[in-house]
């Protein structure tokens, strides 16, 4: 003990000790409890400080112990303060393992796939088979074996886009109709033939029930002693199927080219059941062509139509989903938008 020093020069000691201790408080990574160790423990500036209060001459001791614990006691709240606010920081970091997390969000099939499944597995429980045939095709598939040589004026129709290629085996067109499986699926050579030709097809059109790229799907079936009681029965079991037990279907004389007798196939309004309503004007909505195979077409699909013979029929499948009541789709062109807001809803 030599009790020599001043209170000012303690003081500059505490001060100093003071500034030592923000500067650890304000850069270290060390956890709390070996802040309080370096600041505080035994070995700290801190407690040599309060030591050295005896070195402090009698009359200035009081003074400089005030000054000191006054320091300390700062020095503790700002400790305890990070402490908190350290402690609140890692509990961020806590992780509720059994907390429900947060569904991602899930997409699902575009309508148009779904109806495509749904109208495949009602014709696959009659037998028949999805098969696909190509969607850019020579002329001779949807056109010449269907009766319908090049400049015949049924063609226009179906407005096709020409892709400006030909081969020796033709012009290449886009696909205007699913009727190009037709022969191709004779061409197999495998009967009975139960097809059901789901694809793309393309013409040359654009407004509310119409666009250039849309799907129709193709039924043909193909044995001996085929009679239009089938086809109904084929048509009202899909109908039913798809649509509901009140609806049924009704054929209105027409005329194709690759087929004998051509029908147009309509069922009856979905919210009227055929009475005639606001929507459907009266009581039927049209869902496509249909008919007897026409033996020419057998013949060029290498069938001889004095033994077989069959039904074919093509409608469009955003169409028949449209047709769907309760479906509130007006406009086709909402299908192919893109706007996720509308496709959400389905
Ligand atoms: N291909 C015809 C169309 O696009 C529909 C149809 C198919 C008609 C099969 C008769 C037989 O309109």
């Amino acid at each position: 003990m030599d009790e020599s020093l001043t209170a000012p020069q303690f003081i500059g000691y505490v001060i100093e000790a003071e500034q030592q201790a923000k500067a650890l408080l304000g850069s270290s990574n060390a956890s709390i409890d070996e802040l309080r160790i370096k600041l505080f423990g035994n070995k700290s500036e801190f407690s040599r400080l309060t030591k050295k209060i005896r070195d402090v001459i009698p009359s200035d001791r009081q003074q400089a112990g005030i000054v000191l614990n006054e320091v300390k006691r700062k020095i503790e709240k700002q400790l305890n303060d990070s402490s908190s606010v350290k402690r609140q920081a890692s509990n961020k970091e806590f992780f509720d393992v059994t907390a429900p997390g947060i569904p991602p969000p899930v997409g699902h099939l575009h309508i148009v796939t779904q109806a495509i499944m749904e109208i495949t597995r009602i014709f696959e429980r009659i037998g028949f088979t999805r098969v696909r045939h190509p969607e850019v095709d020579w002329d001779w598939y949807p056109f010449e074996s269907l009766n319908m040589p090049p400049n015949h004026p049924a063609r226009d129709e179906w407005e096709t886009f020409f892709i400006g290629l030909s081969d020796k085996q033709g012009q290449i067109v886009l696909t205007p109709h699913t009727s190009n499986g037709q022969v191709r699926e004779m061409e197999k050579g495998k009967l009975p033939i139960r097809m059901i030709n789901i694809a793309k097809c393309y013409r040359r059109q654009s407004d509310v029930s119409h666009v250039p790229m849309f799907h129709q799907f193709e039924g043909m079936y193909i044995d001996k002693g085929v009679t239009i009681g089938d086809l109904t029965g084929v048509f009202n079991f899909f109908v039913k199927n798809y649509y509901g037990p009140d609806r049924k279907i009704r054929l209105r004389p027409f005329h194709f080219q690759f087929t004998e007798p051509s029908f147009e196939v309509d069922i009856n309004c979905g919210i009227c059941l055929g009475k005639g309503c606001k929507l459907c004007k009266e009581g039927w909505l049209e869902l496509g062509g249909a008919g007897m195979v026409h033996p020419v077409v057998l013949k060029n699909g290498g069938i001889d139509p004095d033994v077989y013979n069959g039904f074919a029929f093509g409608w469009g499948v955003e169409r028949a989903y449209m047709m769907k009541s309760g479906t509130k789709l007006d406009d086709i062109r909402m299908l192919y938008g893109n706007d996720v807001r509308f496709l959400k809803q389905f």
